[in-house]
Order: C-alpha cells, then sequence, then structure tokens
C-alpha cells in the first residue's frame, strides 16, 4: 500500500513537471545588423533565422534587426559583450580594437580579386584568425562576404591625384584613414548609418563601398561618378558572445555550427551576382556615371597604397600579409 502510495505520488510529481519543461521558453539570439535586408549579410541573417527556426522549433528563436534598427557601429560590440545582442557580423574594417591582424583584409590592392579573398579566408591564417578574439569574449564563426569596394564621388576619380583634397566617408578603420592620407584626401569616420545623409549634405564628397551597400542605401543618387576601382574588400566576420556559445548544449551548438555552414556558402555563393545585379540597377537608372581604370591608372593607385602596406607591417604582422599575398594568381 505504502508502495504504491509512492509510486502515485512519483508519477504524479513527474506529470507536474513534464509540462513545466516542455514549456521553457526557448533561447532567443539577437542578430543586430546595420544593412539593408535584400544585401548579403541581410539575406544571411534572414536565411539563418529560417533555418533555426525549422530545425531548432520550440528551443531558438531569432530576431534580426537590420539597418541598425537596435545597434549601430557606434554601440554594436559593447551590446554583444553585455549579451544584450547575441549575433553580429561587423565587417572585417570593425575589429581593430580587438585584432590588429584583422586589417590585413584592409590593405588596399592586396587582393587580386574576390576569389583570392575568398581562398585567404579559406587558409589558417584566417582559420586562426576566428579565434583571435576569444581572450575579449568574441567568438568567430565564419567568414560572409559582401564584395569588392568601388570609389563615389561628386567628381570622376581617374588617378589618385583627383581624389586630392576630397573628404571620403570611412568606416572605423586606421588602415581606411591611410589609404586616403596616401592620396592627400580626407577618411571621415563615420557610421554606416550616416554615411547617405553625409553624401547628401556635402559633409563628405565621396565614399567607398561593395555596389550592394552603394544601392541599398541610395548612395548613387547623391554620388555622380562611380571609379570601379575593386581597390579593397568588404566582407564581415559571423560573431557571437563567447560566454553565451559556450554555454549552449553540444547538441544545441552541434546545430547551430551546421546551420552556419550552410548559411555562409548560401551567403558566400551569392554575394558577386547580387553585387553584379546592384551594379546593374545603377547604371541603367542613370543616376552615376562609370569610371573605369586603364592598366595604367590601377597600377598608378595601386604605387601609392603599396607604402601604406609597409607603414601597417609590424601590427599586422608580415607573416599575415605573406599569407594572404600567396593566393594571388600571380604569386
Ligand atoms: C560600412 O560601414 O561601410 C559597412 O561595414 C557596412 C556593412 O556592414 O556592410
Amino acid at each position: 500500500m505504502l508502495k504504491s502510495c509512492f509510486t502515485t505520488a512519483i508519477i504524479s510529481l513527474a506529470i507536474l513537471f513534464v509540462p513545466v519543461a516542455q514549456a521553457a521558453e526557448p533561447i532567443v539570439i539577437k542578430f543586430a545588423h546595420v544593412v539593408a535586408e535584400d544585401t548579403p549579410k541581410g539575406k544571411g541573417a534572414l536565411l539563418f533565422k529560417k533555418l533555426v527556426e525549422e530545425r531548432l522549433a520550440g528551443q531558438v528563436k531569432v530576431e534580426v534587426y537590420p539597418n541598425s534598427t537596435l545597434v549601430g557601429d557606434a554601440d554594436e560590440m559593447q551590446a554583444l559583450l553585455d549579451n544584450k545582442v547575441q549575433m553580429l557580423a561587423p565587417s572585417l574594417s570593425k575589429f581593430d580594437k580587438y585584432t590588429k591582424q584583422l586589417q590585413v583584409f584592409d590593405l588596399p590592392f592586396l587582393f587580386d580579386d574576390a576569389e583570392a579573398v575568398a581562398r585567404f579566408q579559406r587558409r589558417e591564417k584566417s582559420r586562426e584568425l576566428l579565434r583571435s578574439m576569444i581572450p575579449h569574449g568574441i567568438y568567430g564563426l565564419a567568414y560572409w562576404n559582401n564584395g569588392l569596394k568601388q570609389l563615389s564621388a561628386t567628381k570622376a576619380l581617374h588617378t589618385p591625384e583627383d581624389a586630392n583634397g576630397l573628404a571620403f566617408r570611412i568606416q572605423s578603420s586606421a588602415v581606411i584613414e591611410a589609404q586616403f592620407s596616401a592620396v592627400q584626401a580626407k577618411g571621415v569616420r563615420l557610421p554606416f548609418a550616416e554615411a547617405f545623409k553625409a553624401l547628401q549634405s556635402g559633409q563628405v564628397q565621396g565614399a567607398e563601398n561593395p555596389w550592394s551597400n552603394i544601392a541599398s542605401q541610395n548612395m548613387h543618387t547623391v554620388q555622380p561618378f562611380i571609379t570601379e576601382s575593386n581597390h579593397g574588400v568588404l566582407n564581415y566576420m559571423l560573431i557571437t558572445n563567447g560566454t553565451f556559445w559556450n554555454n549552449l548544449t553540444f547538441a544545441m551548438r552541434s546545430e547551430l555550427e551546421g546551420i552556419i555552414l550552410e548559411v555562409t556558402q548560401a551567403v558566400n555563393k551569392e554575394a558577386e551576382a547580387l553585387n553584379r545585379r546592384d551594379r546593374d540597377r545603377i547604371l541603367a537608372s542613370g543616376t552615376s556615371k562609370l569610371v573605369t581604370l586603364s592598366p595604367e591608372e590601377r597600377d598608378a593607385w595601386r604605387q601609392k597604397m603599396v607604402p601604406v602596406w609597409k607603414s601597417f607591417e609590424e601590427e599586422i604582422g608580415a607573416d599575415v600579409i605573406r599569407a594572404a599575398l600567396t593566393v594571388n594568381r600571380r604569386h
């Protein structure tokens, strides 16, 4: 009798506890970014949300905040460290406070083309860089591509001298600042959310962006000339808060890692096509004249920029720069 009462009590307790466990709130991943949704990163964030909510239904929920609506360039990294957001994908230019080595991606004219950058991102050195900010609590999950940057301005930029005296909106990057100083121009650090207004108001006369960012922010409507310079990279690192990540169960982390791999492949496969589409749209809109560089003109820009590599060699590491250079076909 006593035994059966005991069994009944255990069963009742179990019944009481099962619904509680099932009703546990899903983990929420807030994924914030600064660009529009119809861009490589914007689409990547949405695909991540879709796959997570299909495969981890009821366990993980993803909230995507595009266009700096939750946090922007000035406060997103602190928000990640405070676990107020759990995922970001800042451009590789925005990490120099945490590691100087990633500045290698900013060195102008270092990579021959987007495929060379993609090859470098697959190399051991780049994989190491994903883990280089762990001591700061930042855990790198993947590289997401956008594309190569183009110079836009209120005047046609053919030679480096054409840029003399102009102000360009730049990301917060010492390398990019030095890049514009090398052609006697001024880099003005501004959050991405303020770029369009700064161009429109004349605070700055130029900018450097991949086609997709020019189009999605309508920058071409206030930039009558776009030089197809392909002079630098604008790619991203998908990052999370290390403590948040490590506190997930092993099974959940493994599932998320599989999803991230799949999304990364999709983003990196589509990024070039999206940039080509946006280039076509901009040129078809007739707002901006395309300036193409002759091989001699391109070489003149490159020659001006090579000293910038040298001045950052110590911070970045000669070995990192060498590793990046070896991915170019001509090496
Ligand atoms: C910029 O600030 O220009 C870029 O980092 C924006 C972005 O995330 O593509």
